[in-house]
């Protein structure tokens, strides 16, 4: 057995999606994505809207299976969700009617009174105040120790934002997805909840997959792109097109997006992956990681 395959934490393993359309012929989405990702990489992923990013997210979470092909995480299929896997989506997922505190312990509390029974009274009780410190901890690391009671309705976007960040992030997943999280708020606040993954990212240890239609923030934020595209030639569905590790430190200074070398990082992931008149082949995809698919031995 390959045991540097074993490191991997997840392996897209010839992975095809499709749907039928309406005249009963199927579309493909993703076609053919092959890829391995270590774990503690923070990878960022861009692509034209429509272009299945969504799809390869809700793969990976084990939301929806491949039409062919294997999602394979920690040496193991995916059959299905699993609290290994967290995800945060633009759309603030908070329970209006819960406080922040209420909301961040609620998958902990799901977990382990859905195995236990609510009815067994000293050890629900024990539970939730083990659960209350473990929330409160998490406010306070998130900068929110002061709005535990607080409902969301009284939370500012970014706000809400870490609050849902800290629900998945409460549960220790192994990977954390997000889909376009920072979507809708403001210039500065997203700023500062790039600082704000970024340092969580660097405490948990987690293995974070995010989607962005901001180039310059795919660029800041990981260690590594995936441009998905399906603008190349004979297109089929999309593939990832540009595989890349991001150099520099993380987090980055914020000098970093005047470099030369990141403005021609984006220029290339712009003409690469979101430019429907520049039709690549695709033997010239810059498949330049070490883990590109190009790259991997047949039959592994
Ligand atoms: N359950 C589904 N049935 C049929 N088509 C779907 C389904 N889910 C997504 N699609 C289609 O798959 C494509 C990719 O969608 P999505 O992953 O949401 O793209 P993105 O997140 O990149 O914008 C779109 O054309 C969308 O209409
Ligand atoms: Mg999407």
């Amino acid at each position: 057995m390959n045991t540097e395959w074993q490191s991997h934490l997840l392996y897209l393993d010839e992975v095809h999606v499709s749907y039928p359309d309406s005249q009963d012929n199927h579309k493909v989405i993703l076609n053919n994505i092959n890829t391995k990702v270590l774990p503690g990489e923070f990878i960022t992923i861009v692509g034209p809207s429509g272009c299945g990013k969504s799809t390869l997210l809700r793969l990976i979470l084990g939301a929806e299976k491949p039409t062919r092909g294997t999602v394979v995480i920690n040496g193991e299929p995916v059959e299905g969700p699993s609290r290994n896997r967290g995800i945060v989506f633009q759309r603030y997922s908070l329970f209006p009617h819960l406080t922040v505190l209420e909301n961040i312990t609620l998958g902990l509390g799901l977990e382990a009174f859905s195995l236990l029974g609510r009815y067994i009274r000293p050890s629900y009780r024990r539970k939730r105040k083990e659960f209350n410190q473990k929330g409160l901890q998490y406010l306070e690391r998130i900068g929110l120790a002061d709005a535990a009671d607080n409902y969301p309705y009284q939370l500012s976007g970014g706000m809400k934002q870490r609050v849902a960040i800290a629900q998945a992030l409460i549960m220790n997943p192994k990977i954390l997805l997000m889909d376009e999280p920072f979507g809708a708020l403001d210039h500065a606040t997203r700023q500062e909840m790039q600082l704000f993954i970024q340092q969580q990212w660097k405490q948990m240890k987690t293995t974070i997959f995010f989607v962005t239609h901001d180039r310059e923030e795919a660029l800041f934020l990981g260690t590594r792109i995936w441009v998905l595209s399906h603008y190349y030639q004979d297109a089929h569905g999309a593939k990832i097109v540009v595989d890349k590790d991001i150099p520099g430190p993380h987090p980055k200074p914020d000098s970093t997006k005047y470099t030369t070398e990141f403005t021609q990082m984006l220029e290339q992931i712009r003409r690469d992956g979101l430019d429907p008149e520049y039709l690549q082949r695709i033997d010239e995809f810059d498949l330049s990681h070490r883990d590109a698919y190009s790259q991997l031995p047949k039959n592994e």
